[in-house]
Parts: structure tokens; sequence; C-alpha cells
């Protein structure tokens, strides 16, 4: 609310009557014909867009930088000054977030409907030109009609311009799509390309063909809402990271993002000031009584984080998505991190084809940004089903396994209660490519559950005694089963074979976590050399 609305602090030639404050100076005539000119812009883009429930581009600007700090690129790109026309459909710049420069281009939907034509894809390129020689985050601010049908197919190839730099951008610089109106047809694969889409309960919407598209081709009559609405993208499609309750709410998720990113692979994280208070120990001392020894009892993992967090502040993405995984930005002793964790709450917690591809998309971007990843498991193994092997889970479970396997960044990982089988091996197992792995007490560690362990191993044994009745066939089921919980489900054998560094009281957890990262922050990337990228599994 401190933040100066004032449109007249972004535009660097004296723009409209209040410009200096009421002090009068003189202004040469063409420099107050294009503070008129702008100011003109500004009223009609106010009347445009305020009676739709949006703001306008500059006031979004407003909204995203840190006060006073936005300096305008090719203001009258596109225009004629002398017809009075203003420029070009997009406003592109730089700006200050927490310090920091941004760069941000932001459509104009009251300029010809923020259509992208030849001028437009000038100004963006040139912006994310610029962008990639001075190593800052791009944020792109989306509400736009699409290619500008007046200019053809010079228009749309404008689309392939931005799409080859955001694929170069891609990892290098964090890349930002907020969506405050539409973005339908090809256009939507420019916010795709970025690393976070952040959309609004309202007014915003992404669809690749629109409801009247749709309608003729197949007869299906739906809203734009629940085709591509905010709500549809965060929490069905995973197409977005953050549903906003309106444009402030999603422009400060923005700023929070980048608030724990470095301004480019270059660079580390930035470092918060953190002195530990009262706070952190009553917290550690709670966190033990969160997670129920019962492994058949559900808890919020959500919980487990805001413990273990500075301040207990969780940034979650996708929220919404494939809730059985939890991701997001922490900071520990003011340092940066990236949180994965099994939702115990949620499917148990299982890893299905949805939550894989949000967890490996987060490791990703962790590991692009230098972010370490710290990793909470308690996961009873894939979620079985036909649904999730035609779906993909052989190729969409892959990936999780190639992002941590690929990652270079530090890596700890906790197993808090039950770690089974596969989805123990890809959740930051040491064997995949973690450094630290640390076990709570009662963990159990296995290739799978003690009942299916059983049945399979002593399936002879149990049919022989099966023979003599199935009340004693079931006692010496039981009777194996509590064996084998007692002698294998547990982290002993991880323990001797190196695969857990040290079993650690859960109050220990934030210090031991703190200690860990202290330890790896000079580890080294290597780049490795002889091939020209892998071949993901998408
Ligand atoms: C030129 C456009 C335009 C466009 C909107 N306008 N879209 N001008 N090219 N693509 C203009 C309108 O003519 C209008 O001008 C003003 O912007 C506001 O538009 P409205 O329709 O009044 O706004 P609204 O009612 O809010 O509707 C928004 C809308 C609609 C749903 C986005 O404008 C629309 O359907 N536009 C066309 C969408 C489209 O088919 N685009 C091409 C898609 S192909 P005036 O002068 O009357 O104010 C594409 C592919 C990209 O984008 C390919 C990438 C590979």
């Amino acid at each position: 609310g401190e933040r100066s609305r004032r449109t007249d602090m972004r535009i660097p030639t004296p723009a409209g009557p209040n410009a200096y404050g009421g002090q009068r100076q003189p202004m040469r005539e063409d420099l107050a014909r294009a503070a008129q000119l702008a100011q003109a812009a500004e009223d009609h883009a106010r009347e445009r867009q305020h009676p739709k429930g949006k703001l306008t581009a500059r006031e979004r600007l407003d909204l995203l930088f840190d006060s006073g700090t936005f300096q305008e690129i090719g203001r009258f790109a596109g225009g004629n000054i002398n017809k009075g026309v203003p420029g070009a459909a997009v406003i592109t710049g730089f700006g200050e977030v927490w310090g920091r420069k941004v760069a941000v281009y932001a459509q104009d939907f009251s300029v010809q409907g923020g259509s992208m034509g030849v001028a437009e894809g000038n100004k963006i390129c040139h912006l994310m030109d610029m962008a990639l020689e001075m190593k800052v985050p791009i944020v792109a601010i989306v509400d736009s009609g699409g290619a500008r049908i007046q200019e053809g197919v010079a228009a749309l190839t404008q689309y392939g311009r931005i799409f080859r730099k955001t694929c170069q951008a891609s990892g290098f610089v964090p890349q930002i799509s907020l969506i405050l109106g539409p973005c339908a047809g090809g256009a939507v694969y420019c916010p795709a390309l970025t690393d976070f889409i952040i959309m609004t309960k309202e007014n915003s919407y992404m669809f690749v063909t629109g409801p009247d598209v749709v309608k003729a081709a197949t007869g299906e009559k739906i809203s734009m809402e629940d085709l591509g609405g905010g709500t549809v993208h965060n929490s069905v499609s995973g197409v977005a990271h953050y549903l906003g309750e309106d444009e402030p709410d999603a422009i400060d998720y923005a700023r929070t993002v980048l608030a724990y990113l470095p301004s480019s692979s270059d660079e580390q994280p930035p470092v918060y000031a953190y002195s530990s208070g009262h706070a952190e120990d009553v917290a550690a001392r709670r966190i033990g009584t969160i997670v129920p020894v019962n492994d058949r009892q559900p808890y919020d993992v959500v919980d487990v984080i805001h413990c273990i967090a500075d301040y207990g502040e969780f940034v979650q993405v996708q929220e919404l998505y494939a809730q059985s995984a939890v991701v997001g930005f922490a900071c520990l002793a003011g340092h940066p991190v990236g949180i994965v964790a099994n939702q115990p709450c949620v499917n148990a917690g299982s890893l299905d084809v949805n939550s894989s591809e949000k967890v490996a998309r987060f490791v990703r971007m962790c590991d692009a940004f230098n972010l370490p990843v710290v990793t909470l498991v308690d996961v009873p193994g894939y979620k079985p089903g036909s649904d999730q092997e035609h779906a993909g889970i052989i190729r969409r479970g892959a990936k999780v396994i190639y992002a941590y396997g690929n990652a270079q960044v530090p890596m700890v990982t906790v197993i808090l209660r039950k770690a089974f089988g596969g989805a123990y091996i890809v959740m930051g197992s040491k064997a995949i490519g973690a450094d630290l792995n640390y076990a709570w007490p009662h963990s159990q560690i296995a290739v799978l559950g003690a009942q299916g362990a059983v049945n399979i191993i002593h399936r002879k044994e149990l049919r022989r005694a099966r023979e003599d009745g199935e009340e004693a066939a079931e006692k010496l089921r039981a009777k194996l089963v509590a064996d084998y919980e007692a002698t294998t489900v547990n982290a002993n054998l991880s323990q001797e074979i190196g695969q857990i560094d040290a079993m650690i009281d859960p109050e220990q957890t934030r210090d031991v976590l703190i200690n860990s990262l202290a330890t790896l922050r000079t580890k080294k990337r290597q780049r490795l050399t002889g091939k020209n990228h892998g071949n993901q599994p998408m």
C-alpha cells in the first residue's frame, strides 16, 4: 500500500501536470507533447481496463517494482507522435524487485487488444536480448488478443522469435509469466516455456483453442473459465503454478518467487540476515509430535516444513495441483532452498504421474538456479493402477530420476517415516545423487512392505500351512510379518551400506539441515563434456 501509484513516476520525461511536483519549469514543446500523449494513453487505458476489473499495464508495473524504479525502453516505439499514436501494444523496460534488476514486458490490452505485431515482437525481443546480456530475470505480463490479425503471418513469426529466445533464456535467467487477461492460441507457449505461470481467479485465461473453436469442432459447449481459467490450470491441468486472489496478489507472488532466486544461473541465490530465536526452539520441539508413529495415520507434511523453515515461512509452488507431493521455497538460516516432500494426507503420499512431474520440474528449476534441494520422504510407493500405467507412469515417473540424477546442487534428504521400493530410491536417495541422507527413528526403509514381502518370499511355507487350515496359515503369516518388520523394515541396512548417514532426533532436523547445507556450500558443479545435451524423458 505504500508504493506509489503515480502513473507519471514511470515516464522518464515530464509526464503530466504533476510531474515536477508543482514546480513550474520551462518544458520544450516536444517534451510536453510526448508527455501529453503518454498521459492520454494512460487515461484511455484506465477507461478500458478498470470497468473490466483489470489494472492498466502501467499500474501493474507499479505493483511489480520497488517504488519509482521502472525505466522504460522504447516508450514510443511503433507509434507516431505527430499523429498522436502513442506506440506499441506492449510496454518494455527494467525495474527493481527487492533492490535487484528485473526485465519486464507488459502487454497493454487497451492498445489494439494487446495484440502482437511486428513492433511488439521487436520490442520484446530487444528487451530479452538486453536481459540476457545483463543476466537478469524476465517477467512477462500477458493480456492479449494474440497475433495481430491485420499483420497476418508477419505477426505470427514474432511468436517464433520469442519462443526461441525464451528457450535460450531457459535455465539461464528466471522467467516468470503473469497471465492477467486472455492468452490464446499458440501464444500460450510463450508462458508455457517459462519457469512460473501465475494466474488469477478472474480475467485470466489460457487455451490453445477457445470455446468457439471447441464448439465448432467438437460440439462441446464450455465457458472460457471452465476451459482455461486460473482455477482449472492450477488444480486440473498443472499448467499454472499459483492462483492469485486478484492482480495485486498475483504480482506479489511473482515478487516473492524472485526473492528466492538468483538473477541468473551465474549467481548464487541471495542470502538474508537471520538470527534464530525462541520460536525455532518451540517449533523444533513440536515437530516430533506432528508425525504419528502409526504408519497408516496421515498428517500434513506442510506442518513439518513450517517447523523447519526460518520464521516458519514456506512458499508453495503448484499448491493446488498433484497434492500428494508438496514443493516450494523456504530459507534455512537465511539461505534459500527448494523443499520437496511427499504429502501423506493425500493418497498416502504416493507418487503418481502428476506428482512425479511436479517434483521433477521443481528439482530441475532448483538445479538450474543453484538452489539446494531438501527432500522430506514419507512415501509408500507408486500409486498402483491401470490408469497410472496407461497414463505413462514409466515415462513420466522417469522425469523425477532425471531431475535428481542430473542435479548438481547440494541435496539433503530426511526420511520422516517410510520409504519403500523405487519411490525411496528416486526421492533424493544417496544412490541417485543426494549428498547426505538422514532418517528419523522408527523409519521404515525397505524394498516393500512386510505384508507384500512375506507373501512372496514365504509363499511355499504359507501354502503348506494352509493345508492345516486357514487359521494356522494366518498365524504363521502374522509371525513372519512381525519378524520381517522387526529385522528388515527399518533403517539398519541403509545405515550399514552407507545410504543413511545418521539417524536423527526429529527435534534436531532443522539444525542438521542447516549444518549439512553449510558443509555442502562449496560443492562444485561439474560440466560434463562430450555430449550436446541429455535426452530427458518427456
Ligand atoms: C487485432 C485485436 C485482436 C487481434 C483483439 N483486438 N484481438 N486486434 N488482432 N488478435 C482488438 C479488438 O478488435 C478490439 O479493438 C480490441 O482489441 C479489444 O478487443 P475486444 O474484442 O473488444 O475485447 P474483449 O471483448 O475483451 O475480447 C477479448 C478477446 C477477443 C476474447 C481476446 O478480442 C478476441 O477473440 N480476439 C481475437 C483472438 C484471436 O483469434 N486472435 C488470433 C489468435 S491466433 P477495438 O478497436 O474495437 O477496441 C494467435 C496465434 C499465435 O494468437 C500463434 C503463435 C505461434
